[in-house]
């Protein structure tokens, strides 16, 4: 083996067989920081001013190739020089060959990387991706310029607009040799290697190749122009990318990299990037828990039990199946048992259907789900999820039997929303083996899982916990008992705020409408008639003694479902609705009854604005959101940034509520919530008290990142 001529903690360089070789290895996943960036040039330097090297193979020594750029220096971009284009200039430049060996994911500024080479190749397993567009930015680095000039217009618009990974095998393009598999490579470098020293060591940058604006290409650049807005809803940066293509077209390469540059620029300074940027580490955050035992040690959770085989155990159960773990469902009734399987296994066919799965997938899963009436059953089960009704004394007696017959060490947990954690715990001989996981309907489907702590839940139940959100391809956020945990309880000011509002002058439609604009997937009046409102209202009854204060409470919405309008599932809610669709159409009816019950309790309806809906509708649910961190419901504001995104779909391009509310200021935020607590008689006198840290964090001129 040739010695090697650089070894630094980032980069070797060894230089063999007319050959120089260099290799990344910046672990984790390459990412492309100044250190790594500065190793390149220089490895690729040496390598330009050695004689014994002709030509130049670049490659990574870990299982991928590169994950792009370090985002943590876009916080601080002092001390950024080289920067990453100034790199792939260095290599595009290079008058010797260089080969990129892509030997697993090259993402963002590493395919740029690898785009910059001269040849690149790849085994077909291989996806990559220019992602940059989920953080709000453009691929910055050269990659809207180079990847037209490799590919059709379209598979590049698609890749840079979307994101999203793509095979290698559709790039071909791009890669001059694609093996079949990762154990291949070496061999097709090798030959790679022979075929470009045989025919003249020829260097081919991509900057040199022609591009042309057919009537296509313009027609489908138009295609792309009309569409994007309407597809990517909200957000900026994809009509950006659609701008920083179109200048490949446009524009001599240069040309192009300078317009590249000013939009990724323009990009970059907008609330959007720094709320996606803020997200994209605050679920990297979310997985990780301060505080917690080194010692403790994950626990093996090899079968699972789930109580309950209604619409929340069934959804619950199929995550365990989706990745191989079986999963014994418990009913108290052979029927209702019955009935629970059928519903997974339709749901299973459904997505063979659809083509997402295959008949023998469906068959592995369904065979790794069973059904007992009998407690006796599971003795042997490490972890037990309870999905029962919504009722303490069910609660308890299900915790009791389990304790009975759970073997030590098996974890309890219960998915309840709203009752105390604590309370249930108590019912067993074993507090510290209880823990609440909070799935998200359809639990199948939704994201998140708020991982409850009660308050003697040990740490190794903490750990297994958010190990296993992982392995169920959930993100799990650690948050405290109340009521209502994390995200129910901030969402109980936003329903109460769009109901009175209603009372007091607003339609439902316009409610829904500014908060659609705002981002949300669909505004609290449609919601309320998806979830069913007789949920919220079955939540209110529970609750008559917290809220008997506030005659308005909710008022508009008690009368809806005691005229038996509970919602999309009848045809009639806040909205009425077609047979078989779900298409709200406004009902003056429902404007009626607000009146009479405005008249009712003496309130004066008139026209209120959009901004004065979204801050009543926005701020106390912020507010609650500053309470939850003052009591350490959560730990930091980014863990309820994701659970907003995650569970209700707040939009990701403003980071979540409380990155919302750092951005528009919380000086702003404080002094609405006050002019609400002054002018808004009772009502205002109830709900709009600023939170005290937010007066604190206000007053100290802070945002809710700074608290800790
Ligand atoms: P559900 O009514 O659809 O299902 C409950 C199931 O539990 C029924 O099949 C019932 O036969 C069974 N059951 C009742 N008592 C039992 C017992 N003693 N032993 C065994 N099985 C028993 O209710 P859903 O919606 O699935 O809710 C279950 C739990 O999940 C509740 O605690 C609820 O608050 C919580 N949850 C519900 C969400 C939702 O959107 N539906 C969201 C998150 C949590």
């Amino acid at each position: 083996m040739a010695p090697n001529l650089i070894d630094s903690e980032v980069v070797t360089l060894s230089i063999s067989d007319n050959v120089a070789k260099i290799a990344l290895h910046s672990a984790p996943v390459n990412a492309l920081s100044k250190a790594l960036r500065v190793g390149i040039i220089d490895a690729v330097k040496y390598a330009l001013a050695n004689d014994a090297a002709k030509v130049i193979v670049l490659s990574s020594q870990l299982p991928l190739f590169s994950a792009g750029a370090d985002i943590s220096e876009f916080s601080d971009t002092s001390d950024m020089q080289p920067m990453l284009p100034d790199v792939l200039d260095v290599i595009e430049r290079a008058n010797k060959p260089v080969i990129a060996v892509v030997n697993g994911n090259a993402f963002g500024g590493g395919l740029e990387l690898a785009l910059s080479c001269h040849y690149r190749i790849s085994h077909s397993k291989n996806k990559v991706g220019l992602p940059e567009v989920h953080l709000g930015i453009l691929p910055g680095a050269g990659g809207t310029q180079r990847l037209p000039r490799l590919v059709e217009a379209k598979t590049a618009l698609d890749m840079i607009v979307t994101g999203a990974p793509t095979p290698v095998t559709r790039l071909r393009g791009v890669f001059d040799v694609i093996v079949d598999d990762v154990t291949q490579l070496e061999n097709g470098v090798t030959e790679m290697v022979d075929k470009v020293i045989q025919s003249g060591l020829e260097t081919k940058p991509v900057c040199e190749i022609d591009l042309n604006m057919d009537d296509s290409t313009i027609a489908l650049f138009e295609q792309y122009e009309q569409g994007v807005a309407a597809k990517t809803k909200g957000f900026f940066a994809p009509g950006h990318c659609v701008k920083a293509v179109k200048a490949a077209y446009e524009l001599p390469f240069a040309e192009g990299l300078k317009r590249e540059a000013e939009l990724f620029m323009e990009c970059m300074k907008t609330s959007q990037a720094r709320a996606q940027q803020h997200f994209f580490f605050a679920e990297r955050a979310a997985s990780h828990v301060e505080g917690l035992s080194r010692t403790a040690q994950a626990r093996d959770i090899k079968k699972v039990a789930v109580i309950g085989a209604g619409t929340m155990g069934g959804g619950i159960a199929m995550n365990f199946a989706n990745v191989g773990i079986p999963v014994v469902m418990l009913e108290m009734k052979q029927e209702a048992l019955d009935k629970g399987l059928s519903i997974i296994a339709s749901n299973y066919q459904n997505s063979a259907k659809k083509g997402k799965l295959t008949q023998q997938q469906v068959e592995e899963r369904m065979a790794l789900l069973s059904g007992t009436t009998d407690y006796g059953d599971l003795s042997d089960v490490d972890l037990v999820i309870e999905a029962v009704f919504e009722k303490m004394s069910v609660k308890k007696e299900v915790f009791g039997a389990l304790d009975k017959v759970c073997k030590q060490g098996a974890i309890l947990a219960s998915n309840t929303s709203t009752l105390d954690l604590n309370e249930i715990a108590q019912s067993t001989s074993r507090p510290e083996d209880v823990i609440g996981l909070h799935f998200f309907s359809p639990a199948n489907v939704m994201k998140l899982l708020e991982i409850v702590r009660g308050e003697k839940t040990s740490d190794d139940v903490i750990k297994t916990c958010m190990k296993l959100a992982k392995s169920i391809r959930k993100v799990g956020v650690l948050v405290g008992v109340c009521f209502g945990f994390v995200g129910n309880r901030m969402i109980e000011p936003y329903g109460r705020e769009a109901n009175r509002l209603m009372l007091e002058g607003a339609t439902p439609e316009q409610v829904d409408r500014v908060l659609t604009k705002f981002g949300m997937p669909m505004g609290p009046f449609t919601m309320g008639d998806m979830a069913g409102q007789d949920i919220g209202y079955f939540v209110r009854e529970s609750r008559r003694e917290f809220i008997a204060h506030d005659p308005s409470y909710c008022v508009v919405a008690d009368r809806l479902v005691e005229q038996g309008r509970v919602g999309l599932k009848c045809g009639k809610g806040a909205y009425l609705y077609e047979k078989g669709s779900r298409k709200p159409i406004p009902d003056p009816s429902v404007l009626e009854v607000a009146k009479q019950e405005a008249e009712r309790l003496g309130i004066e309806q008139r026209e209120i604005s959009d901004q004065e809906i979204l801050e009543r509708i926005l701020y106390p649910l912020i507010n609650e959101g500053a309470d939850i961190l003052q009591e350490g419901i959560a730990t930091k504001s980014s863990d309820i940034d994701v659970i907003y995104v995650y569970g209700y779909g707040f939009p990701v391009f403003r980071g979540g509520p409380m990155k919302y509310a750092d951005e528009v200021g919380l000086k702003t935020i404080r002094e609405r919530m006050q002019f609400y607590y002054e002018n808004h008689g009772e009502h205002g006198k109830n709900w709009f008290k600023p939170s005290s840290l937010l007066e604190e964090l206000a007053n100290k001129g802070k945002s809710f990142s700074d608290f800790k």
